[in-house]
């Protein structure tokens, strides 16, 4: 890969050893993706941050590159395994939350924004169409290449905080025109009529389209939520993290849906609800919030909750950032949900949370958060928002 002599002098380590590293990672990279050059970022998103997943390695790793990395980008983080403020609350042990806390000084450090979130494009780290940007975190991915337009690879931790100190990324993949054309013709006629068809429309494109560039007709009309569901879905069951959909995403209008072609009737939808759906009745938990609520969404589940009590059987949790947990403060809709019991869940997420063993069953709108409920071991069902907080009220699935 070409690099230009400050490049080279980054590598050589003239700007201490963060940036060396990051110059190692980046080149490398490059060098197997056969990326000609680097190209300047916009801005970075980072995943890895529960310290579930990090561990103690991951946490001197994140020591050792804080001593002199700054980042030179706008660089927002991931959840994080825990609320940074209420981990009692949420039945957070002393031990984990020090060495979260940790982790999270390490960013700090750094000069990153301590957002904790998987919807950055929400809380100000916001693409412009077009722009190249290093972003981690599947969904987020997909909703920058696809909904927003911005170009982004599928960036790992080590990868992304690379590109945040060095301020740009190799040129390979989705950063080239050539590498985001549709590849399989998605035609929907399933009925998209809640949240959650959502995320069974993803399942089921993301079986079909494995590993492609979906490009869907058939839908006239979707919400940012819908679209923040579809999202997390479609590229968690298989499909690249870059979809078209012909009149509602930037870039449609560009192509011709492709020869190859698949249909999602309202059968797919339904076998995509029978593989996400556990046999139970008995719900335990419900969490609202993968990908992290927006400020509508809890609106409604105030709405649905007002005058109501969470059954003393189940834990209810609203994941959200802590930015629009405080448009809810101002709105009431905290006030609401936690005086029937539910609770907020800012900073973290039903997938990174250490919570494995703590509860058998769980009642989520996210085909996503399902999918990684069931490897911490539980049960799960995917519904509706109605559903959902039914459930949490009644501590049954119905
Ligand atoms: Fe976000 Fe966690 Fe879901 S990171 S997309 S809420 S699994």
């Amino acid at each position: 890969m070409y690099l230009t002599e400050k490049e080279e002098k980054m590598l050589s380590g003239e700007e201490g050893y963060a940036v060396k590293k990051s110059m190692e990672i980046l080149v490398a990279l490059g060098d197997i993706y056969g990326a000609e050059r680097l190209i300047k970022v916009g801005s970075v998103q980072v995943a890895g941050v529960s310290y579930q997943n990090l561990g103690d390695a991951g946490l001197e790793f994140l020591n050792e590159l804080a001593k002199d990395g700054r980042v030179k980008v706008l660089t927002t983080l991931n959840p994080a395994g825990m609320d940074l403020e209420n981990w009692r609350k949420l039945g957070i042990s002393a031990e984990f939350a020090e060495k979260q806390n940790l982790v999270i000084d390490a960013f700090r450090k750094m000069g990153i924004i301590i957002s904790c979130t998987c919807t950055p494009y929400l809380i100000g780290n916001l693409p412009r169409y077009g722009e190249h940007v290093a972003w981690s975190e599947s969904s987020a991915v997909t909703f920058a290449n696809s909904v927003i337009g911005a170009k982004t690879n599928r960036e790992g931790g080590p990868s992304a905080l690379a590109a945040a100190f060095v301020g740009k990324t190799p040129c390979y993949g989705l950063h080239l025109d050539e590498n985001r054309e549709p590849d399989i013709h998605v035609q929907v006629t399933a009925e998209l009529k809640r949240i959650s068809d959502w995320g069974a429309l993803g399942y089921s494109i993301g079986k079909k389209a494995e590993n492609k560039i979906p490009y869907i007709t058939g839908i006239t009309d979707a919400e940012l939520d819908e679209l923040k569901s579809f999202c997390a879905s479609v590229v968690t069951y298989g499909a690249k993290p870059l979809f078209y959909m012909q009149g509602i995403t930037p870039g449609s209008e560009k192509y011709q849906p492709p020869k190859d072609q698949v249909t999602v009737e309202d059968k797919d939808l339904r076998e995509a609800y029978e593989k996400i759906n556990d046999e139970t009745s008995e719900i335990d938990f419900v969490c609202i919030g993968c990908p992290h609520c927006s400020i509508k969404e809890i609106g409604e589940m105030a709405e649905l909750l007002k005058d109501r009590k969470v059954s003393p059987n189940t834990e209810f949790w609203v994941a959200c950032s802590r930015t629009v947990k405080q448009l809810a403060d101002t709105r009431g809709y905290t006030e609401i949900i936690e005086k029937a019991g539910g609770k907020f869940a800012c900073d973290t997420c039903m997938a990174v949370a250490p919570l494995k063993g703590r509860f058998k069953a769980v009642a989520t709108t996210s085909a996503k958060g399902c999918y990684y409920s069931r490897q911490n071991k539980m049960l799960t069902k995917m519904g509706s928002l109605e559903e959902c907080i039914e459930a949490a009220v009644s501590g049954k699935w119905s």
